[in-house]
């Protein structure tokens, strides 16, 4: 795979934010930027950034696949994700899991048919107070997301990209 001129300059502004001999602390932000402009981290986008930054692909790998936020496979346009640890648990999170995989007849971890949602467990977001807590394209955490309120986020979305609810 071949970076393009406009994505070398998106991670050059990144690797002068550090001293020369350290350019490899960037590859958190070089990842960004590609699931940023593809949707997702291939390998080949792996062996990239690491021939870019002058470091092992698979330590590159090893950064991707710690942390949840770097999709390692496409995902759809929303990408749901539930958070099922202990304190969420104990508040309904594992079921607030599964009423979505339900609603959109998916597993967890699967992507509807027509590329609109991706559901996927995840970590605790630290809010676990306003459990069940879920959060939409890594971004917006929504809390205390019960049925109904699962129910009305699937339909808002539907109706915002002019689908059925
Ligand atoms: S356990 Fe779910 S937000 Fe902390």
């Amino acid at each position: 795979m071949t970076l393009s001129e406009a994505t070398k300059q998106r991670f050059a502004q990144e690797v002068a934010k550090y001293p020369a001999e350290q350019k490899q602390s960037a590859v958190m932000a070089c990842l960004s930027i590609v699931q940023q402009e593809q949707g997702w981290v291939s390998v080949e986008s792996e062996a990239a950034i690491a021939e870019y930054l002058g470091m092992p692909q698979i330590a590159v790998h090893e950064v991707t696949t710690f942390y949840n936020m770097y999709n390692q496979q496409p995902v759809g346009k929303y990408k749901l994700n539930v958070c099922t640890n202990l304190p969420c648990q104990l508040r309904n999170g594992q079921t607030a899991l599964e009423h979505l995989c339900g609603k959109l007849g998916i597993e967890d971890g699967g992507t509807t048919a027509d590329g609109l949602f991706t559901v996927a467990k995840c970590e605790c977001l630290g809010a676990c107070a306003d459990a069940p807590v879920m959060l939409v394209n890594d971004r917006q955490m929504l809390s205390y997301m019960q049925a109904d309120k699962l129910d009305e986020l699937v339909a808002v979305i539907r109706s915002a990209e002019g689908k059925a609810a």
